[in-house]
């Protein structure tokens, strides 16, 4: 554990007491992975503005970005303990909490765009998912976005044949996104987000996949020589809070954040498409990554390559949800191209 870490350990000890009761400033420690510039490290920062708007100042939050506490594993842990309040990790790592139906949301060229993701995530499957939480100690109060992720490498990845033998980085808590590495023929290598630009750097993984915003605030464009834009899955988030904290605050503090979340989850959506967009800019202009956006052709071999992560993942999720999430995401009338 990092000395910050440890510190706030400690004064989260010593500061139990009744917030209900209590006219002391409530603090809400909201800790993340990523860089403040990216659409989690916004949203973070629209709700610390808004909490307190909407509390009348009761409420402070305090974010802490770019692992600056925890990393990946270590932040659930800290969650659960009280260490800090407040978390939205990517909907990969909630295997990590023990529900692994959130593999879902990996499965590869299953969501045909945002608007069957957000189907699923505000309707009665997405919500049922996060009351799963519950008994682990956890609330989760909404599905933030990012965006569909892209692939990189030191070479162009093009078709299927080009990830044989590269090691790729890829989240922790994922089976699905192991199998998906593994069925395009590369080996993936489990690493927290902030070991993943010193791996790329360093040569001990060739690859990666992340939507661009992640991408470009970490500085992958500085050590990855080529970007195919591919859109083959996608990176969402829960926002997550300690539910014994929550559950504990006064009624009308809990009705300010509520309304604080709602409208910083809007605020975090609608901002998302803007800044991937603004980095595949940024990453262009910077002319250290050669940008490759996969054909059709490229794009529908990836994808038969790739049913067989969808298929084997079925036991995994549950086939229930597998087919709930079919009939969702798949509306009467739209195209079903990619989805088997
Ligand atoms: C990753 O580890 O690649 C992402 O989940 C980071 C993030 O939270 O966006």
């Amino acid at each position: 554990m990092k000395l910050s870490a440890f510190l706030l350990t400690m004064a989260a000890s010593l500061a139990v007491s009744d917030l209900a009761h209590s006219q002391q400033p409530i603090v809400i420690r909201f800790s993340h992975v990523v860089a403040p510039d990216t659409p989690k490290g916004r949203g973070a920062e629209k709700f610390k503005e808004l909490a307190h708007k909407y509390t009348n100042g009761r409420v402070s939050v305090e974010v802490y970005p770019s692992s600056r506490l925890y990393r990946d594993i270590e932040e659930f842990e800290a969650l659960r303990a009280g260490w800090v309040e407040m978390l939205a990790p990517s909907l990969s790592k909630l295997g990590l909490l023990g529900v692994p139906e959130f593999q879902v949301f990996d499965l590869p060229y299953l969501f045909p765009d945002k608007q069957a993701l957000y189907r699923v995530m505000d309707g009665d499957l997405g919500q049922g998912l996060l009351k799963k939480l519950e008994p682990k100690g956890v609330l989760g109060l909404a599905y933030w976005d990012n965006g569909f992720k892209q692939m990189s490498a030191n070479r162009p990845l093009r078709n299927v044949d080009d990830f044989k033998g590269l090691k790729m980085r890829v989240q922790a808590g994922s089976r699905v996104l192991e199998s998906q590495m593994r069925a395009l023929g590369a080996k993936p290598v489990v690493l927290p987000f902030a070991e993943a630009f010193p791996a790329l750097k360093q040569g001990t993984v060739q690859g990666t996949e992340n939507p661009v915003s992640n991408f470009y605030a970490e500085r992958m464009h500085q050590v990855q020589k080529h970007l195919t834009i591919s859109d083959h899955g996608y990176l969402g988030y829960a926002v997550l809070v300690n539910r014994k904290f929550w559950e504990g605050l006064p009624g009308e503090v809990r009705a300010g954040l509520d309304r604080a979340m709602k409208e910083a989850t809007v605020y975090e959506r609608e901002s998302a498409q803007k800044i991937n967009d603004d980095a595949l800019a940024a990453v262009r202009r910077a002319g250290t990554t050669e940008i490759d956006v996969l054909p059709p052709e490229q794009r529908a071999a990836w994808s038969k390559a790739l049913e067989k992560v969808r298929k084997d993942s079925e036991a995994r999720i549950g086939p229930e949800v597998m087919r709930r999430v079919r009939e969702i995401a798949v509306q009467p009338g739209e195209k079903q191209s990619v989805v088997k």
